[in-house]
């Protein structure tokens, strides 16, 4: 598989990052509080931006990626670094995390695996939009942009 030049592999081609990398806007605690206070913070954006409508997809994934730096990239004392940018097609999501040996998969949960799912929703809401950029310093930045339809 061709890696483009700013992007990781993660098993499959995605498309690549909308900008080169940049750092965190925010940090927050890697905490479930953390992910609320993220979600409140972006919905505040949306409403600046007058985007209600994507205000239930971007929260999701938000969520969803933040769930996964916290659940698979996360070093102890580290916070979880987040930015909520407007572009030309939507929102876009960009959460850093510190872990870089380990990467996004999609994996295909199986009706009783507990989890394994979460990428596979923010592939369906984002329409394939996402991917993983290298950071400065270790670890890794997982991006998504949502769309209106
Ligand atoms: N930020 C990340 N850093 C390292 N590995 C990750 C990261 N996000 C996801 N992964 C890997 O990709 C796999 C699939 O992620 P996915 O979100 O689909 O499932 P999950 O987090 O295991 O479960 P669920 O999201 O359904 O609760 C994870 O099991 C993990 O191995
Ligand atoms: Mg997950």
């Amino acid at each position: 598989m061709e890696v483009q030049a700013g992007a990781v592999a993660t098993g499959r081609e995605h498309p690549s990052p909308p900008r080169p990398y940049t750092p965190p806007q925010r940090l927050w605690p890697a905490t479930p509080r953390g992910v609320n206070e993220a979600r409140h913070a972006l919905a505040e954006k949306l409403t600046e931006w007058s985007l209600p409508e994507l205000a239930d997809s971007a929260s999701l994934v938000l969520a969803e990626l933040m769930t996964n730096a916290q659940k698979h990239g996360w070093v102890d004392g580290r916070s979880i670094g987040v930015s909520v940018s407007r572009i030309d097609t939507g929102v876009l999501i960009e959460v850093h995390d510190a872990r870089g040996e380990h990467l996004p998969r999609l994996v295909a949960a199986s009706l009783t695996d507990v989890g394994g799912r979460g990428l596979a929703i923010v592939d369906a809401v984002t329409g394939q939009r996402w991917g993983v950029m290298e950071r400065e310093g270790p670890g890794k930045v997982v991006w998504a942009v949502c769309s209106a339809a």
